[in-house]
C-alpha cells in the first residue's frame, strides 16, 4: 500500500492532466518505483487513482516496455533490438551481457541487481549499439565497455544503500 504523501503526489500530477488517463504512465512508473515493479496491488491503486478499470490500467501496463508486470532486478538492463542498432553490432551487446551476467535474455541475476531485457528503438540511433541501464543511456557500447559500465552500475548502487 502506498503511503499518504505519495498518493497526494500522484493526485496532484492526474489533476494537473488534461484527462487523467494522460498521467497514466506517469503513475504506473511512480508505483513501480515504489514497489519494485508494478505488482496487482499496484493496477489496483493505479487504476482508483485514475479513475480507470484494473483492466484498462493492465491494457496500459502492457502496452508500455518499461512498465514490468514481474519482479525484475534493482537494474533493468533495455537492449536496443531494433535495426540500426542491429546492423552496428547490438547482438554482440547481448551476447557479452548473457556471459557477464549469467543470465539468458529475459532473466534476473541471482543476488538480485540486473535484469536483462531486449527492446524496441530507444531514440539513440546514430550512436548505436544502445543500451539502458535504469535512467542511463549508454551509446555506442561495445562488449569491451561492458564489464566496466555493469561495475560502474554496481558501485552507484552501493553508494544508495
Ligand atoms: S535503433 Fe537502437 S536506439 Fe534506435
Amino acid at each position: 500500500m502506498i503511503h499518504e504523501g505519495l498518493k497526494k503526489e500522484l493526485q496532484g500530477r492526474i489533476a494537473a492532466a488534461i484527462i487523467p488517463r494522460e498521467a497514466a504512465v506517469d503513475v504506473m512508473k511512480e508505483l513501480q518505483r515504489h514497489y519494485g515493479w508494478l505488482t496487482d496491488e499496484a493496477v489496483g491503486e493505479a487504476a482508483e487513482l485514475l479513475g480507470l478499470s484494473t483492466l484498462q490500467v493492465e491494457e496500459l501496463a502492457t502496452f508500455y516496455e518499461m512498465i514490468y508486470r514481474r519482479p525484475v532486478g534493482k537494474r533493468v538492463i533495455h537492449v536496443c533490438d531494433s535495426i540500426s542498432c542491429w546492423s552496428v553490432g547490438g547482438e554482440t551487446i547481448m551476447t557479452q551481457l548473457q556471459k557477464s551476467l549469467g543470465v539468458e535474455t529475459g532473466g534476473t541475476t541471482s543476488d538480485g541487481i540486473f535484469t536483462l531485457i531486449p527492446c524496441a528503438c530507444l531514440g539513440n540511433c546514430g550512436e548505436g549499439p544502445t543500451m539502458m541501464i535504469g535512467d542511463t543511456l549508454y551509446g555506442r557500447v561495445t562488449p569491451e565497455r561492458i564489464d566496466k559500465i555493469l561495475a560502474q552500475e554496481r558501485a552507484a548502487l552501493d553508494c544508495l544503500t
